[in-house]
């Protein structure tokens, strides 16, 4: 494989896959309806790609898009170009989406994979299946070969709504878990005992990743501007994607409360996140809710410091002025959030711990899962609040946190009370018992 920068080498390709960005720029909090599409970046490389690719060159878009662009944006812009260059054929494009997962199996995700691939003309079609054939594995992974891209596209854009969905649901289930004494988690466990349920799943601080917050965005953005249609048939989808992108807020109430009960001020208090990543065993930072956590605790007064094993710089607080870009950091949506430019990575456990007042499990990373509250409570220097945002800590480990005095509370673990009265009664008949004696 030869990487460079050079756009000469396209004159010598059969086949272009492009993966260039499609962004959704939302312009407001918790409303995904307020934004747009940005495609810029793909727009300007399929010129490039169109101004000097053989006119037989097969061009496969990956990229996850409004569904309808490759056959109203892409194929325009190349064929303008085409006619540029004299070239009288249309090009050759295809779409087939990447479902790549970030992690250990990120090869494997990619080649051992279902696909789905459409082209945008007979010749197209037979080529992108030929293509695929070829490099990834449809013996074991049958491919699906859709009639139009817009199917391919609107494919994708489904699956993420879907699951953005299927995760947001369970928001609402999760408050009334913890109102209510029960633990959501051990619920979840029971409910996917039936085959029929088994992809229900928790949804954690929110749901982070480049691609659940932005691609049903891209969906509802395209039914207007690509396919102008006026009324609006979207509920749900935008709903999920804007209650996906709130929950991480309910986090720091939970921190907020915790403290209040061990009768401490939010205000000024260290505050450790565990976990910057938007998922278990990857360094990838995109939209995590662990963000949302440090900025909203940031706003209430709290100093906040992160441990991640996976990430050395998290580009969302050390760059917020440029990054992701200069006018859409979350910091837009929060005060007092400056400071935050200073937040460094501690990639050390223990220093992290030193002196905590908090501790929140945002993040199920396999090093997070064993945690001894003896040692974390030994190494904070005493008793501190833990927030547990992912199902982390077991009844035993939950136990054990409130009778060496702390106090725990955690996204759908309603039952954590149960246990805390349980330790509270158990000092007592101990204590009864000394005064007896
Ligand atoms: N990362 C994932 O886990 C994942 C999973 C499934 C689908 N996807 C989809 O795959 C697509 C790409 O995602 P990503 O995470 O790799 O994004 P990315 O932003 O990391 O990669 C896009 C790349 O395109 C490059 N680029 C921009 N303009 C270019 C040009 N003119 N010429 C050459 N290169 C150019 C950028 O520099 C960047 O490296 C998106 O549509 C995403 O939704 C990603």
């Amino acid at each position: 494989m030869t990487a460079t920068f050079s756009y000469e080498v396209l004159k010598l390709a059969d086949v272009v896959v492009s993966d260039v960005q499609c962004d959704y720029l939302k312009e407001s909090f918790g409303n995904v309806r307020d934004g747009q599409t940005d495609m810029v970046a793909l727009e300007n490389s399929l010129e490039i790609v169109a101004e000097h690719i053989p006119p037989d060159t097969l061009v496969i878009i990956e990229t996850t898009v409004a569904p309808g662009t490759t056959e109203q944006v892409a194929y325009p812009i190349m064929r303008k170009v085409f006619r540029k260059r004299g070239i009288q054929s249309d090009p050759l494009l295809a779409h087939s989406f990447e479902r790549v997962m970030p992690g250990k199996e990120y090869v494997a995700s990619i080649r051992d994979f279902w696909r789905v691939c459409s082209g945008i003309n007979e010749e197209a079609t037979r080529r992108v299946e030929k293509f695929l054939r070829e490099v990834v594995n449809t013996e074991d992974y049958p491919l699906t070969v859709l009639d139009r891209p817009i199917e391919s596209e609107t494919a994708k854009i489904i699956e993420n709504s879907f699951r953005a969905t299927i995760l947001a649901f369970l928001d609402e289930w999760s408050v009334f878990a913890e109102r209510n004494g029960v633990d959501l988690i051990k619920v979840i466990e029971a409910i996917k005992v039936r085959p029929t349920h088994n992809n229900i799943i928790f949804p954690g601080p929110g749901i982070g990743g480049y691609c659940l917050p932005k691609d049903g965005g891209l969906g509802v953005w395209a039914y207007r501007h690509i396919h102008g249609f006026e009324d609006d048939i979207f509920k749900i989808t935008p709903l999920a994607i804007d209650i996906n992108d709130t929950r991480a807020l309910h986090v720091a109430q939970l921190t907020r409360d915790a403290m209040r009960n061990m009768s401490r001020p939010l205000a000024a208090a260290d505050i450790l996140v565990l976990g910057a990543s938007y998922r278990e065993d990857v360094g990838d930072t995109r939209y995590s809710g662990s963000e949302l956590v440090v900025r909203r605790l940031t706003e209430m007064g709290a100093e906040l410091r992160a441990h991640d094993p996976y990430v050395q710089h998290w580009w969302e607080f050390e760059k917020q002025d440029e990054y992701p870009s200069p006018t859409h950091s979350l910091k837009r949506f929060f005060r007092n959030q400056d400071k935050l430019v200073a937040l460094r990575i501690e990639r050390d456990l223990k220093k992290a711990l030193a002196g905590a007042d908090a501790v929140i499990f945002a993040v199920r990373h396999q090093s997070y899962l064993d945690l001894d509250p003896d040692e974390v409570v030994e190494t904070a220097g005493g008793p501190l609040a833990v927030i547990d945002c992912f199902g982390i800590l077991d009844d035993e480990r939950i136990k054990r946190y409130f009778e060496l005095g702390c106090e725990v509370k955690g996204l759908g673990r309603g039952h954590v009370k149960r246990i805390k009265d349980e330790v509270r009664e158990e000092k007592e008949k101990m204590l009864l018992k000394m005064g007896a004696r």
